[in-house]
């Protein structure tokens, strides 16, 4: 990653943060539960960790929601590669050239042709693991002990959750999270 690229692009990253988290978008239209009607989604937080992680989120957000990005666009590497070139060439999206193959990388390892479609709520129980690292907030050895822990024994709710991964980890995904089981499994 270009040090300087984001050193320049850092103040901006922070006024760009504190408005995004006034203005999450709502649920995807096919694919949202029938929830409340104050749901709100922000889509950064979907971002499951690793390099390029900070790369995507700073810059993607600046014109459009992620929303596509994170929830059903799928490619391989030289697609994804293709598409950030593209935002740069024709959109003129302010991306240091250091960061085009991090930001490539980092979005073909996890939003691949085999990744699947992100549908909310998220699933505890029955999610894929794919699904399970787009709660950005946890590392993937925090993601293992779902795993582990719900092939034993039924995550039952979130306090069930907490208990697993750490408290204060998932509040922010609190409405989006599902434990229902067979009959809400996801395709
Ligand atoms: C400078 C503004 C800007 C930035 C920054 C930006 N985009 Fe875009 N993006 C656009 C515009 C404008 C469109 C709609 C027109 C188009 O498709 O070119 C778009 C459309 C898209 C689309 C849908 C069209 C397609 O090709 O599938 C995807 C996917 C996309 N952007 C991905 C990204 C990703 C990934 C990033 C971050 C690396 C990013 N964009 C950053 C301006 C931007």
């Amino acid at each position: 990653m270009s040090k300087v690229g984001m050193t320049g692009w850092f103040g901006v990253g922070i006024s760009v943060g504190s408005f995004f988290l006034i203005s999450w978008t709502g649920f995807s239209q096919q694919g949202g539960p029938p929830a409340g009607p104050a749901q709100k989604v922000d889509w950064t937080a979907f971002l499951p960790a690793g390099e390029g992680k900070f790369q995507v989120a700073a810059y993607c957000p600046l014109c459009h929601t992620i929303q596509t990005i994170v929830s059903d666009r799928r490619d391989d590497e030289s697609g994804w590669m293709a598409t950030v070139e593209r935002m740069v060439e024709d959109n003129h999206a302010p991306i240091q050239d250091d960061d085009i193959p991090v930001i490539g990388k980092y979005l073909a390892h996890h939003f691949s042709r085999s990744t699947p479609i992100l549908e909310l709520p998220i699933h505890i129980n029955t999610a894929p693991k794919e699904i399970l690292v787009m709660l950005g907030s946890l590392s993937g050895a925090e993601v293992q002990k779902i795993l582990d822990a719900r092939a034993k024994e039924k995550v039952k709710d979130f306090k069930a959750l907490e208990a697993i991964v750490g408290s204060g980890k998932l509040s922010k995904y609190e409405s989006v999270i599902s434990f229902g089981d067979g009959s809400d499994k996801p395709k």
